[in-house]
């Protein structure tokens, strides 16, 4: 009997780890670099613009924040804290999340720790991927996550996002299909694909990937603020073991040394 519960739990895993994305859409890899201070101070600037009038990170505190990205305190409260908060505070939010649910449907979550319960990649793929969709009450719908509460919040840097008619690469087991003759890749017209209508947004294409990506870099962070500081020590760590090797050898061999 707990055998067969066991193969139950491990049989549903893989549809319940998928459950929220759409069948088979593709993630977008993302290189996140939590060394680059500028890349994180500008997706904490994002992140408190465009993510806190409904999401809090209240694990976090803004001091935390300023002294691990290098901002000084005043310029952090200048231009960083909306909410009237104290440097020391956590950055809560106002909005109450029985109101919200009522307003969206589903409460906006914490995201503090989102990066670890998605991954950076879903998270770069989600905040890329809004597009039109009139049936959706935003108007918006999401290839990470299909039917998504949340409206678009970025529309105003990315434009909008349609799906649209395109010509992509035929790809079979994996492998982009060539025309044996010419060499050119073989395309065929596809119609859900997602398309961008020129000149809605302020930014252009790679301008919006960046700012995503400095956006995820920041979540990433805020969901394992000490990992740039473990790896420190853990270099010492290691320096410290293979120090102490050469004098554990040599007492070995101290000891070893009547035996023989
Ligand atoms: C107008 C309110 C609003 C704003 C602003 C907003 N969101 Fe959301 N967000 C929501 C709601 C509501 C949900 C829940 C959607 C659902 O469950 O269907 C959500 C869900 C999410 C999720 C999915 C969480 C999960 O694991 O299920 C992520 C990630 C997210 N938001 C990130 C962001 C980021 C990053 C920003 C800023 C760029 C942002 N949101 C701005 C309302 C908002």
């Amino acid at each position: 009997m707990k055998k067969q519960l066991i193969a139950l739990i491990f049989a549903a895993l893989p549809v319940l780890a998928s459950a929220s994305a759409e069948p088979g859409y593709p993630m977008d890899h993302v290189d996140i670099d939590l060394k680059d201070k500028a890349s994180l101070q500008d997706g904490a600037r994002t992140f408190v613009n465009y993510c806190m009038g409904c999401h809090s990170a209240k694990y976090q505190r803004y001091e935390r924040v300023a002294k691990d990205l290098g901002i000084p305190e005043g310029l952090m409260l200048d231009n960083l804290v909306f909410t009237g908060a104290k440097i020391g505070e956590h950055m809560s939010i106002g909005m109450r999340p029985e109101d919200a649910k009522v307003w969206f449907g589903a409460a906006p979550p914490d995201l503090t720790l989102v990066a670890r319960v998605r991954g950076n990649e879903w998270l770069y793929t989600y905040l890329r991927t809004f597009y039109e969709d009139p049936a959706r009450p935003w108007g918006v719908n999401n290839k990470a996550f299909p039917n998504v509460g949340m409206p678009n919040v970025l529309v105003g840097l990315q434009g909008r996002q349609v799906l649209g008619c395109k010509q992509v690469p035929v790809v079979e087991h994996g492998k982009k299909q060539y025309d044996p003759l010419t060499g050119t890749p073989i395309t065929h017209e596809a119609c859900d694909q997602l398309t961008i209508l020129p000149n809605t947004g302020t930014l252009n294409e790679a301008e919006f990937d960046e700012k995503v990506r400095n956006l995820v870099g920041f979540l990433a962070y805020s969901a394992n603020p000490v990992k740039l500081e473990s790896h420190r020590i853990g270099v010492y760590v290691l320096l410290y073991l293979a120090f102490f090797f050469v004098f554990a050898y040599l007492l070995k061999r101290e000891f070893w040394k009547d035996v023989h």
